[in-house]
């Protein structure tokens, strides 16, 4: 096991620094940049069923279902192709409006939870077209699904899904990619754009990897604290989403996302001096009005934690703690802005002593419903 985890303390670690590469492997063979265009042999034998669609249903459960929320704004945003993201465990029980016109994509790291494997075969039943993104190759959802793309992620082995995250964002940006460019939604030089800088994205995960020294400090700071929230807007809600299930499920400490601007719906009470706020605050994005929910926060005395775009001198103002992360397109800022947080519950689960890779109660792969 030594062996396996390559150097690193826990596989969790090893599996967070493997991002770059995992990335890259994902749209490897796939984004063909030089040659402006998307190859993914899963939509372009389908390509019809995905043009015709009268909506996209993701469904999926746990950290892949923050990654179905990510591609929501990416759909909607980049291919205008109306989605809706469901938990397969609510989903498959309340009996659905599905027609023959909607395409299912179901995403699993494993692909044997067993809730999104009943929504998808009850989807095939009402006549969706079900398409499927896991990482286990030859998976029951990968074999039961009409269609699908693989991530490539390599084994996660963690029980907290990193990588997989990650991949799974970067597979479904290509697939929307992709349909924004078939529909026409796209010009060729908006597209190349994308495509150029999607090929910057493992080096600037890279750099987003650097800041581990001073979230290590950071941890130390709120490693002790028994609630957290997390902040986020656009793009950046789910991984608001994400970064509170990572701490709550390694390190045991109660924490919450929110969208940002829902906060003053109920969360804004529980401020207070003893409140860590953690802040996805890029450039891009409804940049001043996250800068406004800081100032809310800050006036009733959070402790901000922000995560921003590098060169960002704003925030760092009103800031206890700032993240810096490359500056990228809005779409992409997820698969920078997810590292940080990564990097956070695992140095405050370590700290706390907890199990990292295999915390209490959870597992892996959850094949009962
Ligand atoms: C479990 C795991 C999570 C995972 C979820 C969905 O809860 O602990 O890390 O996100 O299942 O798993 P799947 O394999 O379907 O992505």
């Amino acid at each position: 096991e030594e062996i396996e985890k390559g150097g690193y303390d826990h596989f969790m670690l090893k599996e967070i620094y493997e991002q770059p590469r995992a990335i890259l492997d994902t749209y490897r063979g796939r984004l063909l940049a030089d040659q402006g265009l998307i190859r993914m042999a899963g939509i372009d034998e389908h390509l019809e069923k995905f043009l015709n669609a009268n909506r996209i249903i993701i469904v999926a459960c746990g950290t892949s279902w923050h990654a179905g929320l990510v591609a929501e704004y990416i759909f909607e945003d980049l291919a205008r192709i109306p989605v809706e993201v469901e938990y397969a465990s609510e989903f498959r029980y309340r009996n659905p409006v599905i027609t023959d016109k909607d395409v299912l994509i179901a995403i699993s790291q494993s692909g044997e939870t067993a809730d999104t494997l009943a929504a998808i075969k009850m989807a095939k039943e009402k006549g969706a077209f079900v398409f499927g993104v896991c990482n286990v190759v030859g998976s029951s959802i990968a074999r039961e699904t009409h269609a699908g793309a693989y991530t490539h992620a390599g084994p996660e082995i963690g029980v907290a899904s990193t990588k997989a995250f990650t991949t799974q964002i970067t597979v479904l940006t290509l697939m929307a990619l992709k349909l924004a460019k078939e529909k026409g939604v796209f010009s060729q030089s908006k597209f190349h754009e994308f495509l150029t800088e999607l090929e910057t994205i493992p080096a600037k995960v890279e750099k987003a990897l650097e800041s581990n020294a001073l979230i290590e400090v950071i941890a130390n700071v709120y490693k002790d604290s028994t609630n957290c929230l997390y902040l986020g807007r656009g793009y950046n809600f789910p991984v608001a989403l994400e970064g509170a299930l990572k701490l709550k499920e390694i390190s045991y400490i109660h924490a919450e996302g929110y969208p940002a601007a829902e906060m003053k719906h109920g969360p804004i009470a529980l401020i207070d001096e003893q409140m860590p706020v953690f802040v996805i605050a890029t450039k891009k994005g409804h940049y001043e009005k996250v800068v406004s929910n800081i100032q809310e926060i800050k006036s009733r005395k959070g402790k901000i934690i922000a995560i921003v775009t590098e060169g960002d001198t704003q925030v760092r103002e009103l800031a206890d703690h700032v993240v810096e992360v490359p500056e990228t397109l809005e779409s992409l800022t997820p698969l920078l802005t997810t590292i940080p947080l990564q990097l956070l519950s695992y140095h405050i689960a370590v700290m706390r002593g907890c199990n990292v890779d295999q915390p209490r109660n959870l597992a892996k792969s959850v094949t009962v419903e």
